[in-house]
């Protein structure tokens, strides 16, 4: 598919209003997407696992106006948000040719996390993902049919252009993003991961914990951009391939031990290519390496198949099978509570993927 296709030719100009729902989760990367091209075209290939309980509720309400101004209005949590305002403002501009009835109506956009909104947890991908579902159901209000892999894929394509990880939270469990010769897949959306995936991977477990609940040090904005011109950017885009390709047999083989050396590397060369790039960034904590090096303690001592990953930040996500649940939360209770800000941390799971409500 390439981007006119997603393009929205003709509409009910007539309707009036309407109101729309969606709840749609967080993800959190396998192989990690760093570096993009112009309109959000990823320079490599990233996979994540979709996640379930950290999720972004958004209802749109849409009214018919007469001027041709974009306009809308955002409340969070109830409280009505300025701070937002440019954000989708961009990506009204940025979507503006898919969706061409953006200027017809003014939308009211009422969102809320199920997540501490002060958390260090990106809420772009479900945030972003929740407000592209919202803008598919109203193209179908305005009496648009779509199959369903049509719509999941150009509210993957939208979400996209808000914040690419974005588009990879609308299906679960494993979703694709970024051209590779091991799955289907494209630049412009995210896709359910197409290969076989064994039961050691099926209800996987994420507890968050939150080291650092402060605001993002490096935007991701920022952080793609210093891959531009990056001594090691070349060698790091072969490298997801190479890392994208492995997960694939990894996931149907089950092979555990494998999966976490591919998913700690890439959580640590997302660091390092940070610490490496000018100007530099260091984004872990020391209580991010304590838990680190107390996962790893843990591992070898108990024969436990516990691992961590990053995002952007200082915050850890500690993944392990459903089969350790009970003694990894005792391990994460007893020890790690302790390096998180004010013992927070978040137990979540692989989820299904976004919902109408
Ligand atoms: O979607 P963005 O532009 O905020 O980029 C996020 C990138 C990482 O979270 C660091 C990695 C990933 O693949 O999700």
């Amino acid at each position: 598919m390439i981007d006119q296709d997603f393009i929205l030719k003709s509409y009910n100009s007539k309707v009036e209003r309407g109101s729309v729902k969606w709840s749609s989760p967080s993800n959190i990367a396998l192989v990690k997407y760093w570096g993009k091209r112009k309109n959000q075209i990823p320079e490599n290939p990233s996979i994540s696992f979709t996640l379930s309980n950290c999720k972004t509720i958004t209802e749109v309400t849409y009214t018919k106006k007469k001027s041709t101004e974009f306009s809308f209005e955002v409340f969070f949590e109830g409280e009505k948000n300025e701070a937002f305002k440019p954000k989708i403002q961009t990506f009204f501009e940025r979507i503006e040719s898919y969706v061409p009835f953006l200027r017809d109506y003014h939308f009211n956009i009422e969102t809320s996390n199920t997540f501490p909104h002060s958390s260090g947890i990106a809420s772009s991908a479900s945030g972003m993902s929740a407000l592209a579902l919202c803008l598919m159901s109203i193209e179908e209000d305005l009496g648009v049919d779509y199959a369903d892999d049509y719509f999941n894929r150009k509210a993957s394509f939208l979400a996209r252009l808000g914040s690419g990880s974005a588009c990879r939270s609308i299906e679960g469990e494993l979703v694709v993003w970024g051209k590779n010769k091991s799955t289907e897949s494209s630049d412009l959306f995210g896709v359910r991961f197409d290969g076989d995936i064994h039961s050691n991977f099926k209800d996987y477990q994420d507890a968050i914990l939150l080291v650092d609940k402060g605001e993002k040090q490096v935007s991701s904005t920022l952080g793609h951009k210093l891959m531009y011109g990056h001594p090691f950017a070349k060698e790091r885009f072969l490298q997801a391939h190479d890392n994208l390709d492995k997960l694939k047999d990894i996931l149907s083989s089950g092979d555990l031990k494998e999966f976490i050396k591919i998913v700690e590397s890439e959580a640590l060369t997302l660091h390092a290519m940070m610490m490496t790039s000018m100007p530099y960034f260091i984004l872990m904590k020391p209580n991010t390496l304590e838990i680190i090096n107390r996962i790893w303690k843990f591992r070898e001592e108990n024969n436990s198949n516990i691992c961590f990953t990053l995002d952007a930040g200082a915050n850890v996500h500690v993944l392990f099978p459903k089969a350790e649940e009970s003694k990894v939360y005792d391990f994460i209770k007893s020890e790690l509570v302790a390096y998180c800000q004010n013992g927070h941390y978040i137990c979540d799971s692989v989820g299904n993927g976004a919902k109408r409500l």
